[in-house]
């Protein structure tokens, strides 16, 4: 019988970081190089592990390959955004071919390959204009921008445990803490106090919390953005009743709806998540994916509400800055973008079943490897009778203490008193990267460029992981 709490991990990740170190001299070689030089030691709070991140040389499909010269089965791919593995043929091909001929850094013109990109997205999204820029964390911002000067108002409603990117509206609520007061709070240094204040953070999957926020404060509310599924915030779909509350609650308080679609977007099908709902939102934010493995991102939504972002001037004063960015629209990005949607869009039929049949494939497998050593994991990001998931490519691995549970919302995800945490972020992931298998703190996905035998790989490794917690849980039983 496992602990109903977390067990100590202490020793067993002291075991796992010497035999790490072992396993990548030369990544802990880069990474002392990199503490010098770079802030934090590299970009991005989430590929920094400890004690180090592996320093990845080259990848193709379903592969990574270290500069220790390891061969690594990766289901991180990058930030979940590469739908069909890392380095396609579809895109690097296009862009191998472009480069050779001239094309692809002629920065800072227009060009035909925006009116394409936009017409593209317009198309798979039904939305009517879309403005173009180079993160998720870019379009999550002038997205909120929009919806408070169209709606004149100042409060945003944004889920706790929910990640937008490092953007001032974006950064209370991120992270849990323990002395009670889990998300509330801001998540950054240098936030203005008005921005914390006009933030009002709820809970992911609670209608009738909304509700309750709706009635109170439903006059003051600009918008609310929130993910048709959840990604940094546990891998876990909205249900249909949450998504249509949203829906119904913002429309009738005339606030914006914003569907942060940056991690769901082209996911699902070759287009928004949202449309399987039947929501519309009034705006859309995309990344990851839309930019095939490049820097590109969007906000697509109403003509009204996206016309505020015009020229300065154009307009009667509460127009949007959206504008500026030298590499926004960046033809080498967008030629990426076309060439990946337009693959999605011809290989529908083909690439969202495949990814679906894998994912179901991946969650039975893991939680059936750990469940062999009496490990209760549930693998989350499947489809269920409450959500409109046609499927799905991305997963969580979770460790709730009680058996059967399976979590609904950040709070649940990120509480250490429902669920062994430690094991998921820290234990788990780096026991299977000495395994030569990549996830992320637990998160990941399939690619068109995975198949059953990669599966094979990965359930292997998760039962030795599984063995190896199960021995190190036993020897401090004893
Ligand atoms: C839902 C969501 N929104 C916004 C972002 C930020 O996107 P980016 O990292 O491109 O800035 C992310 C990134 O993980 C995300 O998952």
């Amino acid at each position: 019988m496992r602990p109903e709490k977390a067990s100590d991990h202490r020793d067993l990740l002291r075991e796992l970081r010497e035999a790490y170190r072992e396993y990548a001299p030369v990544s802990a070689d880069l990474n002392r190089r990199a503490e010098a030089v770079l802030v934090d030691g590299g970009s991005h709070a989430l590929r920094l592990m400890d004690p180090f991140p592996p320093r990845i040389a080259s990848a193709r499909g379903a592969w990574v390959y270290d500069e220790d010269g390891h061969q690594v089965l990766d289901f991180w791919q990058g930030h979940c955004g590469n739908i069909l593995g890392h380095n396609p043929d579809a895109v690097a091909g296009r862009l191998a071919a472009a480069f050779s001929q001239g094309q692809g850094l002629q920065v800072g013109l227009t060009d035909r390959l925006q009116v394409e990109v936009a017409e593209l997205i317009c198309r798979t999204t039904a939305t009517e204009r879309v403005g173009l820029t180079t993160s998720g964390t870019l379009a999550t911002m002038y997205a909120t921008m929009l919806a408070r000067a169209f709606a004149g108002r100042d409060l945003i409603i944004k889920i706790g445990g929910g990640w937008h990117g490092g953007q001032p509206w974006g950064l209370k609520g991120v992270g849990f803490r323990l002395d009670g007061s889990g998300f509330d709070h801001a998540d950054s240094g240098g936030l203005s106090q008005g921005v914390i204040d006009n933030v009002l953070l709820t809970r992911y999957n609670d209608p009738d919390m909304l509700e309750n926020q709706f009635r109170e404060f439903g006059d003051e509310v600009a918008g609310m953005i929130v993910e048709p599924f959840i990604g940094g915030g546990g891998s876990i779909p909205a249900t249909q009743e949450y998504l249509t509350t949203a829906r119904r609650l913002t429309e009738r308080c005339g606030a914006v709806l914003i569907l942060d679609e940056v991690i769901s977007g082209y996911h699902f099908r070759a287009g928004d998540l949202g449309a399987l709902y039947g929501i519309q939102a009034d705006l859309i934010t995309l990344g990851k994916m839309v930019g095939g493995g490049m820097p590109v991102a969007a906000v697509a939504g109403r003509a009204d509400i996206m016309s505020l972002a015009v020229r300065a001037g154009t307009v009667g004063g509460n127009e949007v800055r959206f504008s500026g960015g030298t590499y926004s629209g960046h033809p080498a990005s967008l030629m990426a973008a076309k060439a990946a949607l337009e693959y999605l869009i011809d290989h529908e039929n083909e690439v969202y079943p495949r990814i679906f049949a894998l994912g179901q494939s991946l969650r039975r497998r893991v939680e059936s490897a750990f469940a062999g050593e009496g490990i209760y994991a549930w693998c989350s990001g499947g489809a269920t009778e409450y959500d409109a998931l046609p499927g799905s490519p991305l997963f969580r691995i979770h460790f709730p203490y009680a058996v059967g549970r399976q979590l609904v919302c950040p709070d649940e995800v990120f509480d250490p008193a429902i669920c062994d945490v430690a094991l998921r972020t820290s234990v788990v992931p780096l026991a299977l990267l000495l395994e030569n298998v990549h996830v992320m703190q637990g998160h990941g996905m399939v690619t068109a460029a995975h198949s059953e035998e990669h599966l094979d790989v990965l359930e292997d490794a998760c039962r030795r992981v599984a063995h190896r917690i199960s021995v190190s849980e036993e020897r401090q039983a004893d």
